[in-house]
């Protein structure tokens, strides 16, 4: 699937790969404090091949969209039980920002959870201090529909976001 970015440069965006794996850790390590083993990575690759998403630009890898569907409450339907996306990690390289990377990864990664995988809603967690990220959701039409105090192992509390599908 090819685009054309805000500033011309072109990317694609597929299904990551088994041979994917080195760059998209690297791409983690690099724009992320919360790094996984590979295994983990790989998990996520055998059990929603159709939601690992990655973006490839002159033959580099440079973001990644992991994702999976589990079962449990809604954060739309309160009271209720609904199959839920969870956006588990996404990170673009700083040279390949702003020029709408992440946007068209998060609407595929999207799309495949619901069209593959029977998810009614989405949602993630995300640093209170993280405004590119949040400004991304939104966007994106996610809600915030609730913070979990000291989430991440420095101490800071997350936001979760939310929309329907
Ligand atoms: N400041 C303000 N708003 C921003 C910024 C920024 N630095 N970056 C993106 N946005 C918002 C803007 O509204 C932007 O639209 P615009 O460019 O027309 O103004 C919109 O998001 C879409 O931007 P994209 O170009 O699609 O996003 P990009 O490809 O640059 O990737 C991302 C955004 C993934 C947040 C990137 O900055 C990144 O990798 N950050 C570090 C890793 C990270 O924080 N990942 C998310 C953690 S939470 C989780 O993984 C569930
Ligand atoms: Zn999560």
């Amino acid at each position: 699937q090819e685009f054309v970015g805000k500033d011309g440069r072109r990317y694609i965006l597929r299904e990551f790969r088994a041979s994917d794996l080195n760059a998209v850790v690297s791409i983690n390590r690099r724009v992320l404090p919360e790094n996984y083993p590979e295994w983990f990575f790989m998990e996520h690759h055998l059990s929603f091949p159709k939601a690992f998403i990655v973006a490839e630009m002159n033959g580099e890898l440079v973001g990644y969209m992991m994702n999976r569907v589990e079962y449990g409450w809604s954060y739309i339907n309160k009271g209720r039980a609904a199959r839920k996306g969870h956006v588990v990690s996404i990170g673009v390289l700083p040279q390949a920002r702003r020029i709408g990377i992440a946007t068209n990864m998060m609407l595929r990664g999207m799309n495949a959870m619901r069209a593959f995988y029977e998810a009614e809603e989405v949602f993630l967690e995300v640093r209170v201090s993280n405004t590119p990220a949040i400004s991304l959701y939104k966007k994106l039409g996610f809600e915030i529909a609730g913070r979990i105090p000291r989430y991440y192992s420095d101490g800071e509390d997350a936001y979760i976001m939310a929309r329907s599908l």
